[in-house]
């Protein structure tokens, strides 16, 4: 069998540290090529290759994945929701050129396997609040969310027309402690905890019952994981999968922070970002990840802000 090497983009940023770490372990760190347009994560030197590269630029891109051999890319960099708002078209460009240029190269180079993060950020205010299902209207209003949604269909239809083996998720609100988050609506429940810890207090940028979907770190990798080793034939959703952990308002968290911290106060002060999760669902149905390839996550919020404490 050919030894897989692959190549995660924006390796930097909040999920791609942990999952590029998550890799190494499985698939060897030489094996396992670290990339961003930023400098390398403090938390990934030493552990493995690392290159400096724009996404944006297709022909660098092209070079490096045939000099290094790459068989997979894990695409990660992206706009998320809160900048996206900031900018919209510079979210627009590089949330789609950048997974083009993936796709195609993936194509040219007849790659195994491509993975890319969608987000519930694909659904809008006229979707289903409450376990909103894999298949339902959905129409997003924020700039971020139309480039997921856009780039659903990309992979669908590279998927159908070329057979590139690209496989998605619709990713929660990810909480974690090793990497900073990088400019999401639902960035307040890892504020939240750091928060805590350092002013036994938090502002927080949404009101105290916003329900949002979340999801721990260590699940979300995992499900990556187990998403892109599941067998061809299972995966039979070619845009992207529901995938949920759980959900809970800002007044939730708080009152599970202060089991540990008693003394912790949160003051509510919603900003533009309100809107943001006002147009999204409070509850994901995951049924159809667990259906096709087993999906089940671990982590509640007692248990992840137990863990969150614990590391931070
Ligand atoms: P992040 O902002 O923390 O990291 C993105 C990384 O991409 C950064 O390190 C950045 O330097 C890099 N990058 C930006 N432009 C680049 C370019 N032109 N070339 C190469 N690298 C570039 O984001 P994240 O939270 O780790 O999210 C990763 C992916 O997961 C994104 O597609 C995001 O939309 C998706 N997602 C994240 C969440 C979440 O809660 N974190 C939820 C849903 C979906
Ligand atoms: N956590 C992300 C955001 O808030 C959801 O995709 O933008």
């Amino acid at each position: 069998m050919k030894q897989e090497k692959i190549l995660v983009i924006g390796a930097s940023g909040q999920i791609g540290v942990e999952l590029t770490l998550a890799l190494r372990k499985i698939y060897g760190a030489a094996n396992v090529i670290a990339s961003d347009l930023r400098e390398q994560n403090p938390l990934l030197e030493g552990t493995g290759p690392y290159v400096s590269l724009d996404v944006m630029n297709k022909e660098m891109l092209h070079v490096q994945v045939i000099r290094q051999n790459v068989t997979q890319i894990y695409l990660l960099a992206a706009i998320l929701s809160a900048t996206g708002e900031k900018n919209p078209g510079l979210a627009w460009h590089l949330n789609m050129q950048g997974l083009l240029n993936v796709l195609d190269i993936a194509r040219e180079e007849k790659l195994t396997k491509i993975y890319w993060p969608s987000s519930i950020a694909v659904f809008g205010p006229t979707s289903p609040r409450q376990d909103c299902p894999q298949k339902t209207i959905i129409e997003p209003t924020t700039v971020y969310g139309i480039s997921k949604y856009a780039g659903e269909f990309w992979c669908d239809y590279y998927f159908t027309k070329f057979g590139v083996d690209v496989r998605s998720l619709r990713y929660p609100g990810l909480i974690s402690y090793k990497s900073a988050p990088g400019g999401g609506t639902t960035d307040y429940a890892v504020e939240i905890y750091i928060d805590a810890l350092r002013d036994k207090h938090y502002d927080c940028f949404l009101e105290k019952d916003t329900y949002l979907p979340m999801m721990y770190m260590p699940d979300a990798i995992r499900a990556t994981i187990e998403l892109m080793e599941a067998p061809r034939e299972n995966i039979r959703t070619r845009t992207s999968y529901n995938l949920s952990g759980m959900s809970f308002s800002p007044e939730e968290i708080a009152a599970e922070i202060k089991k540990h911290i008693p003394e912790f106060t949160i003051a509510y002060e919603p900003d533009y970002r309100q809107a943001i999760a006002n147009s999204w669902p409070q509850s994901i149905d995951d049924s159809v990840a667990q259906q096709e390839w087993g999906w089940k996550p671990e982590y509640d919020l007692s248990a992840m802000t137990i863990d969150m404490l614990k590391h931070l």
